[in-house]
């Protein structure tokens, strides 16, 4: 396949590394004497028609930043018929044969249907902080996260030690336990609340007394924020009505986990993702998202993609529940 122009888009939640996408994927792009166009705002940029031209020199100094240069968004819109014509007629008009798409699930799910009814090849990156996206073993943005939150748990830890003090600590993972309990391995945590398997008070209630038996100086418990048993808050109410020994705080470390310079693992993914996206379209790839499994590019359809849900790596929860002793 052979293409004079190509567009690129950021779409869904922002996380660290997709300026170091965008970046790969201009780069690469330039270096296949293809053209780029920057699409603002997500989809809504292909709706509006605001477009902008992406040189070498217009991705230099960005590889570091946290956020993305194209802004980013979640277009209710692109999910109407008549607005995605008018979205394809803005595309041709630019000249755009071909589209990388930054983004997760709900992003994949709208070119899907776009790339069917309009016939253009499209190529999905997986990006988001929560790490629930099937087809790839890591999705960009979800190493800073955990940095971000691993960074600070240890700083909770020290507060927490200083007072005998019982922290439950709030973070991201709307659906998805991933950053609960990788940073819950991390940051040495006492017990780690997913929403992938049931919260019972009792039982957090059991291993916090063994802990207290343990005299241990602080413990910390992560929540992930769509925790079945609900918010840090409502856990840590239910929690103090049961056991009282230490004083209890609750931190919620919220959109500081989406923001801030990509970890150096982040620069790289995004790097090879960014590279590996162009040469797919010029492969004659086409409706396929991207991923690194087992270190190895891989594709998936968007159609796979969105039909299946990541496997969670229990083994990682056992682990936590042994180290916790
Ligand atoms: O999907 C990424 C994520 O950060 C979730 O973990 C979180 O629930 C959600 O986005 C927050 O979205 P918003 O930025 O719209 O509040």
């Amino acid at each position: 396949m052979s293409y004079k122009k190509i567009g690129v888009i950021t779409s869904g939640g922002d996380c660290p590394g997709l300026n170091a996408a965008i970046r790969a994927v201009v780069r690469t792009a330039l270096f296949n004497d293809i053209q780029v166009t920057g699409i603002m705002n997500g989809y809504d940029g292909m709706i509006n028609g605001k477009f902008i031209s992406l040189d070498s020199h217009s991705v230099s100094n960005i590889l570091q930043r946290g956020g993305t240069i194209l802004k980013t968004a979640r277009s209710e819109k692109f999910k109407d018929q008549a607005t995605r014509k008018t979205a394809f007629d803005n595309i041709t008009k630019e000249g755009i044969e071909g589209l990388i798409i930054l983004g997760g699930d709900g992003s994949f799910r709208g070119i899907e249907k776009f790339s069917s009814e309009y016939n253009i090849p499209a190529i999905g990156i997986p990006k988001t902080i929560d790490n629930d996206i099937y087809g790839t073993d890591f999705a960009i943005g979800f190493d800073t996260a955990l940095n971000t939150v691993v960074q600070a748990v240890d700083k909770i830890r020290d507060t927490a030690d200083s007072h005998n003090r019982l922290f439950f600590v709030e973070v991201m993972g709307r659906d998805a336990g991933m950053i609960a309990v990788y940073s819950g391995i991390a940051g040495g945590a006492e017990a780690i609340l997913i929403p992938e398997t049931e919260t019972k008070i009792d039982q957090i209630v059991k291993i916090l007394e063994r802990g207290w038996q343990r005299k241990k100086s602080s413990m910390i418990v992560i929540v992930a924020e769509g925790d079945d048993a609900g918010g840090a808050y409502d856990i840590a109410e239910e929690v103090k009505k049961r056991f009282s020994q230490y004083d209890t705080r609750v931190s919620i470390l919220g959109h500081m986990q989406r923001g801030g310079s990509p970890t150096c693992a982040d620069r790289v993914l995004a790097s090879r993702l960014g590279v590996a996206a162009v040469e797919a379209l010029l492969s004659g790839h086409k409706n396929e998202m991207l991923g690194i499994i087992s270190d190895k590019i891989v594709y998936t359809s968007f159609s796979e993609v969105v039909k299946n849900k990541k496997i969670f790596p229990n083994e990682l929860m056992r682990i936590a529940e042994i180290l916790s002793l």
